[in-house]
């Protein structure tokens, strides 16, 4: 067989291991949420099962107009995905070809390096400040005319880094009308430099912007694959709707959305909850003379004190101890760790673990 030649250049997505070890296992490894489940996602998901004879409504209709009466963005103006990164591949689909450019900072979500070897776009990946911060001076200084699209992470996988919008709202400004920009917001929700929805108005200034949220993170459906991108304008979602299989959501995944979506208390003491957690993560480390980064996320990162010699040593030696954490190499930093918060005992069990391997 004579496979495309793009083939040589998508590099496998570096998922974790664990999935099949049991329960036992911290998977502290994918920015999953530990929590169960809530009770009324698990009935919409077991009401949605009955109807699994018939395809999922292709329009969506019933999700959108749930994320347009909270958000007050046109249902139009609202792409749905299956997870977020399926809006993400479909805009490299739909924005990139030999000849474009797309923009995005280094090290960031692992998926972005696909879009330019999937379409034969041109990459610019710019490093990440000292703090491992955006530096978006230096992404609007790479802006040509055959920038087709820039992203910006934020809060920023796998740093936890985010920038305050006001920051992100003039970078915006600067972004000449022909490229697209995606800002990726998956963990908005546990970003504490600004309300998460504040961003929403940007769409009435900037055509050209989408924020692409996800079900995943704060309300824990990453298992049914569900995410949206809220749009400056329709163009995009008909553009990204266009690149796409029809029925790209399934029913379960539209219900359990829904129910999500209502479920806001619930959702808000999860966060805080993470958020607790993140600080006594980050505490911990702390007392051991690590540094993690600024995290705004729900997931922690630093660099190892011996660096990057004792990566592969401390990463073996906590799935010996069956937690798994994500190694800075896969990520673009070798020597770093990318640590998911997890339940209160899943904390104390890695905080232990890494003192006796540091
Ligand atoms: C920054 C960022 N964007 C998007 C995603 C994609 O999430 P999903 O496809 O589950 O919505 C992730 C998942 O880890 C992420 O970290």
């Amino acid at each position: 067989m004579e496979f495309a030649e793009k083939l040589s250049r998508l590099k496998v997505y570096p998922a974790a291991d664990g999935y099949a070890l049991g329960p036992e296992v911290a998977l502290m490894a994918s920015n999953e949420t530990p929590y169960p489940p809530l009770p009324a996602v698990r009935e919409a998901v077991a009401e949605a099962l009955n109807g699994v004879n018939r395809y999922p409504d292709p329009s969506n209709t019933r999700l959108r107009k749930a994320l347009s009466d909270r958000y007050g963005v046109p249902a139009n103006r609202i792409a749905i995905g299956n997870g977020s990164c399926d809006i993400l591949l479909a805009a490299g689909d739909a924005l990139l070809e030999p000849g474009a450019e797309v923009i995005y900072a280094w090290p960031s979500f692992s998926v972005y390096p696909h879009l330019a070897a999937a379409s034969g776009a041109r990459a610019l990946q710019i490093p990440l400040n000292a703090d491992h911060e955006h530096d978006l001076e230096a992404m609007l200084a790479e802006i040509t005319v055959a920038t087709r699209l820039v992203i910006v992470c934020n809060p920023n996988n796998p740093t936890s880094t985010a920038l305050p919008l006001d920051e992100i709202a003039d970078f915006v400004a600067r972004v000449p009308r022909h490229a697209a920009v995606i800002l990726d917001e998956a963990y908005c929700e546990f970003n504490l430099l600004d309300d998460p929805d504040a961003s929403v108005a940007l769409l009435d200034r900037f055509p050209n912007l989408v924020l692409l949220r996800t079900f995943s993170k704060a309300y824990g459906l990453c298992g049914l694959r569900v995410g949206y991108g809220l749009c400056g304008s329709a163009d995009f979602r008909a553009a990204v709707d266009a690149v796409r299989q029809p029925f790209y959501c399934n029913v379960a995944a539209q219900a359990a959305a829904i129910a999500a979506l209502r479920s806001q208390d619930e959702i808000a003491v999860r966060v805080e909850t993470n958020l607790a957690e993140r600080l006594a993560l980050a505490d911990g480390l702390e007392r051991m003379g690590i540094k993690p980064a600024d995290s705004q996320a729900n997931f922690v990162w630093f660099d190892l004190p011996a660096g990057e010699d004792a990566e592969s040593a401390v990463v073996q030696g906590l799935s010996a101890r069956r937690i798994l954490v994500r190694a800075g190499a896969s990520l673009g930093r070798p020597g770093a760790l990318r640590v998911t918060v997890g339940t209160a005992a899943d904390n104390e069990r890695f905080l232990a673990a890494l003192g006796e391997l540091v």
